[in-house]
């Protein structure tokens, strides 16, 4: 590295859960941070930005937000002329697995067209590093027998939100075999949990769809659609208790895979790697993990599955622990969930 441009990144989705991790990561390494993201309202959290300024003034000058959508081509082809960003961590999208089975179109839309088009952009804007969310759901419903899935095993998505992001890894693989300039990286993360170790940041999303913020809110009694009782989706599936087990790994471990893959991202090149612990967590586990670290009980029932949820997956994360020398530092639910509680519970409520 060394031209300009080099420690200028574009984080779309900045003001989402995991791009504000990295907004928050970027600032303290001493990068420029250009936030694109058109704060949807319910998913972005402006105040986590706001956050992190009180957190890093010293860093405040080198953050830069813009509120615009990533489609919005000659918007943000003048972010990218004005802050010269050669790097991209590409966030922004819808991401809620159950949403997309009823809203097929518009998770094609946001992830894949919207996706398209802003890939478009980045490449006349000639960026040479460019990182893509991507998920462990482009694996589908693996059976036992091939667990952990690994990067080269075969994908099946099974719901629209999984398909928009194995096709958006194959447009990011294609766009870079033509422009050959510019490399990628494509991670997916499996279950992302936790706030950051410093409290600055927490998970807020309205409505809450993911688990573990919905099991504490339960637990703190702010969770009055279902009185703070607790709905385990289905405890039919084949696994050793009934409910759905998952690959939790905390988002400052996923945020770190990302600062490593741009250092690794090479001309060409488009690289993916699972981000898990490789360790299957059941929902009842889970429970157990949270009512440890709160000291509190749940009200637990059990309702209908969800349609599109896997039974079980867990990762294989060797390569990306070969490849970009990540060693996640939160080992275990409970210090994920300790994390998540301890910012929880400094919010007023
Ligand atoms: N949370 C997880 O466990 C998980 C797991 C696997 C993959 N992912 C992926 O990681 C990424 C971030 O997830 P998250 O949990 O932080 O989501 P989030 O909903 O908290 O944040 C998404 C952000 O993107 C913004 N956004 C959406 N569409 C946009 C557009 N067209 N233009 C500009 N901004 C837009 C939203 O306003 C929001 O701030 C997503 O791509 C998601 O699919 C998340």
């Amino acid at each position: 590295m060394g031209n300009a441009g080099d420690r200028v990144v574009m984080v779309t989705g900045g003001a989402g859960y995991i791009g504000a991790h990295a907004v928050l990561r970027l600032l303290r390494d001493g990068w420029e941070v250009v936030v694109v993201d058109r704060m949807i309202p319910g998913r972005a959290n402006p105040a986590g930005l706001e956050a992190i300024r009180r957190a890093e003034p010293a860093a405040s000058a080198r953050l830069h937000v813009v509120n615009v959508d990533v489609a919005d081509g000659p918007a943000v082809r003048r972010v990218f002329e004005e802050h010269r960003c050669a790097s991209v961590l590409h966030f922004a999208g819808l991401a809620y697995v159950a949403e997309s089975v009823g809203k097929p179109v518009e998770y094609y839309v946001e992830n894949v067209s919207k996706g398209v088009r802003f890939i478009e952009t980045a490449v006349a804007c000639g960026v040479k590093r460019l990182v893509v969310s991507s998920s462990c759901t482009v694996y589908g419903e693996p059976d036992a027998a091939s667990l952990p899935v690994r990067e080269g095993d075969q994908m099946h998505p099974t719901h629209p939100y999984g398909t928009s992001k194995w096709m958006l890894e194959r447009i990011v693989r294609h766009t870079v075999d033509a422009n050959p300039s510019m490399g990628a990286c494509c991670l997916r993360y499996f279950n992302v949990a936790g706030c950051d170790r410093s409290g600055v940041l927490g998970e807020v999303h309205e409505p809450e769809t993911h688990v573990i913020p919905i099991i504490l809110r339960c637990l703190a009694g702010r969770w009055p659609g279902t009185n703070n009782v607790f709905f385990i989706f289905g405890d039919d599936f084949s696994t050793h208790d009934g409910t759905a087990v998952r690959d939790y790994v905390h988002v400052d471990d996923v945020i770190d895979a990302h600062v490593r893959a741009l250092g690794v991202i090479r001309p060409g090149l488009t690289l993916a790697y699972n981000l898990g612990l490789g360790k299957g967590v059941s929902i009842r586990e889970l429970i157990g993990a949270c009512e440890r670290v709160t000291g509190k009980r749940l009200d637990v029932r059990v309702g209908a599955r969800r349609p599109g949820d896997a039974p079980m997956l867990w990762a294989d994360a060797s390569l990306a622990r070969a490849e970009l020398g990540w060693t996640p530092a939160v080992g275990t639910v409970e210090e994920m969930v300790e994390s998540a509680w301890r910012w929880m519970s400094g919010q007023p409520k």
